[in-house]
C-alpha cells in the first residue's frame, strides 16, 4: 500500500521539511540554509544552528506539506533524522516530528543521516537497488558502505579522522575563502590552467587499503601556505585547488578501487553527500566505474547536501521493517551507518 512521509532534517546547519512518496517520490522538498549565518564565525556554532531550527521548523513544516498537495490527514508517518549530527540541532527536528506524529496520531520514524545521504540515489535513480556501494563523503563522514539491503549496511571503509568535506573546507579556509568552502574550492580547481608546483599527499591510510585520512593533507596545505608567505610568495589559489582535489580524488579512487575489487558482489556504485556535488570527484568516480564494467549513480546536486527528502526515502523502509519509535526516542550525536 503507498505510504506518505512528512521528513525533517536538522542534523547541522540546514533545517529541512520534505513530503516523500512510496520512497521514491518527492512531493515537496523545502531546504533553508543556515549558512549566512555561521559564515561570520567560520563553521557551524551549534548552539546557534540549534536557536535557528527551532525557529524555522514549524513553518518549514507548513510549507512542505502546502507544496505537495497533500494535507496532514494523508501523511501515514512523520520521520526525523535522529542520528549522528549536532546533538542540539538533532533534538529540535525529533522533538518537533516525535509532537507532530503524537498529535495527528502517526508513527514516527527516527533516520540515521548516513542512510539518507544513501537514499538520496533512490529519489534520483529508479533502477538503483541494494546491493550497492556506496560513497558517502559529507561535512561529516567519509565512508564506503555496502548496501545489502534497503536497512542493512556494512561499513567496509572510513576516516580515521577528518571528514573529506572538513578537508576541503579548512583547506578553502587556509586560502581565505568563508566557510563552507567546498564549492568556492571546486570552481577554483574548474578554473585551474594547472597545478603548477603544488603536490599534496593522498589522503590515505598506507597499509590499510580501505581506510582514508585527510588530516595530513590539510597539515601539508598549511605548511605549503605558511611556508610561501614566509619567502613572499602569493598563492596561486587557482592552483592549489587544482592540487588538493587532484589528492583527493587519488585517495577516493584507489580506496574505490580497492573495495570493488575486494567486494566484487557490488555491481554499482553510488557516490552521494555533500561532497558529491563535486565536478571532479563526479567525473573521477564515473571514469572509476566505466573501467569497472559497473554502473555509476551519483544524485543530482540539490539531493546531495542535506535535505529532508532524502531522509523521507529512507524512512519508508524503515517503517516497512517497522523501526518506528516512541514517545521516549532520544537522538544520538555518535554513530556509523
Ligand atoms: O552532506 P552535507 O550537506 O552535510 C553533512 O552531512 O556534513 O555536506 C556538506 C559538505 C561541506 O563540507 C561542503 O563544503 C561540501 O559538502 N561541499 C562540497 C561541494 N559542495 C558542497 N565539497 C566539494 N565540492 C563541492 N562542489
Ligand atoms: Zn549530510
Amino acid at each position: 500500500m503507498s505510504k506518505i512521509i512528512l521528513a525533517i532534517e536538522s542534523s547541522c546547519d540546514e533545517t529541512s521539511a520534505a513530503v516523500v512518496k512510496d520512497g521514491r517520490t518527492v512531493l515537496s522538498n523545502v531546504v533553508l540554509s543556515q549558512i549566512d549565518i555561521h559564515k561570520k564565525y567560520g563553521g557551524v556554532v551549534p548552539e546557534i544552528a540549534s536557536r535557528a531550527h527551532t525557529e524555522a521548523i514549524s513553518h518549514l513544516a507548513k510549507q512542505a506539506i502546502e507544496q505537495s498537495g497533500v494535507t496532514f490527514d494523508d501523511i501515514d508517518a512523520v520521520a526525523a533524522t535522529s542520528l549522528p549530527g549536532l546533538i542540539g540541532a538533532l533534538l529540535v527536528g525529533v522533538s518537533f516530528a516525535k509532537a507532530l506524529a503524537y498529535s495527528l496520531s502517526k508513527p514516527f520514524v527516527p533516520v540515521n543521516h548516513i542512510r539518507g545521504h544513501i537514499a538520496a540515489g533512490y529519489l534520483a535513480h529508479e533502477e538503483l537497488k541494494p546491493p550497492f556501494c556506496a560513497a558517502v563523503l559529507s561535512g561529516g563522514h567519509t565512508s564506503i558502505i555496502g548496501v545489502d539491503n534497503y536497512t542493512s549496511f556494512r561499513v567496509l571503509g572510513c576516516t580515521r579522522d577528518d571528514a573529506a568535506g572538513e578537508a576541503f573546507d579548512k583547506t578553502a579556509r587556509i586560502i581565505g575563502i568563508p566557510y563552507p568552502g567546498g564549492k568556492e574550492m571546486d570552481e577554483l580547481a574548474a578554473s585551474a590552467k594547472g597545478c603548477g608546483n603544488y603536490e599534496f599527499p593522498s589522503p590515505i591510510v598506507k597499509d590499510s587499503p580501505f581506510e582514508f585520512s585527510f588530516s595530513g593533507l590539510k597539515t601539508a596545505v598549511i605548511n605549503r601556505v605558511h611556508n610561501d608567505e614566509q619567502k613572499g610568495i602569493e598563492t596561486d589559489r587557482e592552483a592549489l585547488a587544482c592540487a588538493f582535489t587532484k589528492a583527493v580524488i587519488s585517495g577516493i579512487t584507489t580506496r574505490l578501487e580497492n573495495v570493488l575489487n575486494a567486494y566484487p558482489e557490488y555491481t554499482s556504485l553510488l557516490l552521494c553527500g555533500g561532497v558529491s556535488a563535486n565536478s571532479h570527484i563526479r567525473k573521477a568516480a564515473e571514469k572509476l566505474c566505466k573501467k569497472k564494467k559497473i554502473s555509476f549513480y551519483v544524485p543530482p546536486l540539490s539531493l546531495c547536501g542535506d535535505n529532508a527528502a532524502m531522509i523521507g526515502s529512507q524512512a519508508f523502509y524503515e517503517f516497512a521493517e517497522g523501526n518506528v519509535g516512541g514517545l521516549d526516542h532520544n537522538p544520538i550525536p555518535d554513530s556509523e551507518v
